[in-house]
C-alpha cells in the first residue's frame, strides 16, 4: 500500500471516530437533558400539560415563523428546559397558594436566570440557555430579567413565554383550576403587543384550537379537566 493510500485510510478512520464521539457527545446530552425532566417531574415543577408536548408546541410555531431546521434543537430544549432553575427556589414559595410578597417575588424572579446559569453549562446549549433566560420579558419592555423589548427578545424566548403562559392558564394546579381555552385565547390576544409578541401569539392560537378540540374528542372533556 503506498504511503498516500495509508494516510487516505488514517484520515478516514480518524474521521469515523470523530464522528462517533460527536453522536456519543450529544446522546449523553439528550440524556441528560431527559434526567433533568424527570426531575422536574419529581419536583412538580413542570407544568399540566407533558413537557413533551410543550416543546411540540414550541417546534409547530417555530416552523409556522420560519426558524431554520438546523436552530429547532435549540428551541426545543429551551421549551423543554426553560424552567429548571425553578430547582433554586424553596418550594414555600413556589408552591403558596397565597398572594406573594414582594420578596418571594423576587425570588421567584431569579429562576430565569438560573436556568441560563445550568444550560450554559452543557456545551452546545449557549444558545438555548439564552432563550430561557429571557423567557420572561415582555414585548413592551416590562418584563424581566433584563427588561428587553419586542425583537431584542429572541424570537425562541417569545414563543416560549406564549406557549408556557397558555399551559400555565388551562393547566389544573392544586390551589386553583384551570381556565377553559376560550378564556385563555382571549387573555393571550388580550395581552399580545404587551407581554406577547403579536405574531407568536397570532401562530400559536390555532395550534392551541387545534389541541383542544384533539383533547375534547379524545377524552370528552375539556382541556383544563384533561390537564
Ligand atoms: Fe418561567
Amino acid at each position: 500500500m503506498s504511503s498516500a493510500s495509508v494516510a487516505a485510510t488514517e484520515q478516514a478512520l480518524l474521521l469515523m471516530r470523530v464522528k462517533q464521539l460527536e453522536e456519543q457527545h450529544s446522546s449523553f446530552r439528550d440524556s441528560v437533558i431527559c434526567a433533568f425532566n424527570q426531575l422536574l417531574d419529581l419536583k412538580d415543577i413542570n407544568t399540566g400539560v407533558h413537557s413533551t408536548r410543550l416543546a411540540e408546541w414550541a417546534l409547530r410555531v417555530a416552523r409556522k415563523l420560519d426558524i431554520p431546521e438546523k436552530d429547532l434543537y435549540q428551541v426545543e430544549v429551551a421549551a423543554l428546559m426553560h424552567d429548571v432553575g425553578k430547582i433554586g427556589v424553596p418550594d414555600a414559595i413556589l408552591k403558596k397558594s397565597a398572594p406573594l410578597t414582594a420578596e418571594e417575588r423576587a425570588i421567584i424572579n431569579r429562576h430565569p436566570e438560573y436556568s441560563w446559569s445550568i444550560l450554559r453549562l452543557f456545551s452546545g446549549l449557549e444558545e438555548a440557555s439564552l432563550y430561557a433566560l429571557h423567557h420572561h420579558e415582555s414585548v413592551d419592555g416590562s418584563g424581566y430579567p433584563a427588561g428587553l423589548k419586542g425583537c431584542d427578545i429572541p424570537l425562541a424566548s417569545r414563543i416560549v413565554s406564549v406557549i408556557d403562559a397558555y399551559d400555565a392558564m388551562v393547566s389544573n394546579r392544586c390551589y386553583r383550576k384551570g381556565l377553559p381555552h376560550e378564556e385563555a385565547v382571549r387573555r393571550l390576544l388580550n395581552s399580545s403587543g404587551s407581554q406577547f409578541d403579536s405574531p407568536v401569539v397570532e401562530a400559536f392560537i390555532p395550534i392551541a384550537e387545534q389541541e383542544c378540540n384533539e383533547v375534547f374528542a379524545a377524552a370528552g372533556t375539556s382541556m383544563s379537566a384533561a390537564l
